[in-house]
């Protein structure tokens, strides 16, 4: 996603992700346009950002958590450091129950907006079949919400 956003000429753009080796690959990737984007190797659980973000888009890393302490970090976070709009993408109940060999949490409509619902408003939700590099097929549901 970060390539198509500087593309379009998007600014100040974050990726976080808890693996130095994901960072490392799409840094490879984009070669010098990865000097324009501020990359965050960290556990989104524990992440302290020095900065709001008008925009938080998470694909596939929320469904992850799977511990009620671990979503509620993750609630905090967002609640503080989320001005504008959020994105949540994850696994729907139609999708994995696991990616990777690790556990993951299913969402639909309802478990993102009551997970969310105190400190968004939500503007729509929808499912996606997501295909894979190696050709399966796995169900998301992305969720889109305004900060209240
Ligand atoms: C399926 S990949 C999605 C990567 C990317 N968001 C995308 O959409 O292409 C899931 C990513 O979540 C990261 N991840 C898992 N648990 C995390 C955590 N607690 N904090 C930050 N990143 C995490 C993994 O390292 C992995 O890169």
């Amino acid at each position: 996603m970060v390539d198509y956003l500087l593309d379009q000429g998007y600014e100040n753009i974050s990726v976080l992700d808890i693996s130095a080796n994901a960072l490392a690959r799409a840094k490879k990737r984009l070669g010098e346009k990865a000097e324009k984007v501020t990359w965050i190797e960290d556990n989104i659980t524990v992440f302290e950002p020095k900065e709001k973000y008008d925009i938080w888009h998470d694909r596939a890393v929320f469904h992850s958590l799977t511990t009620v302490d671990d979503i509620k970090a993750h609630q905090r976070l967002v609640a503080q450091a989320v001005n504008k709009y959020m994105i949540i993408g994850t696994f729907s109940i139609n999708g994995l129950i696991k990616c990777s060999g690790l556990e993951i949490k299913q969402n639909d409509e309802s478990s993102l907006v009551n997970t969310f619902g105190k400190k968004f408003n939500k503007i729509e939700c929808f499912t996606e079949n997501h295909t894979t590099p190696f050709y399966t097929t796995q169900n998301f549901i992305f969720c889109t919400f305004a900060k209240k």
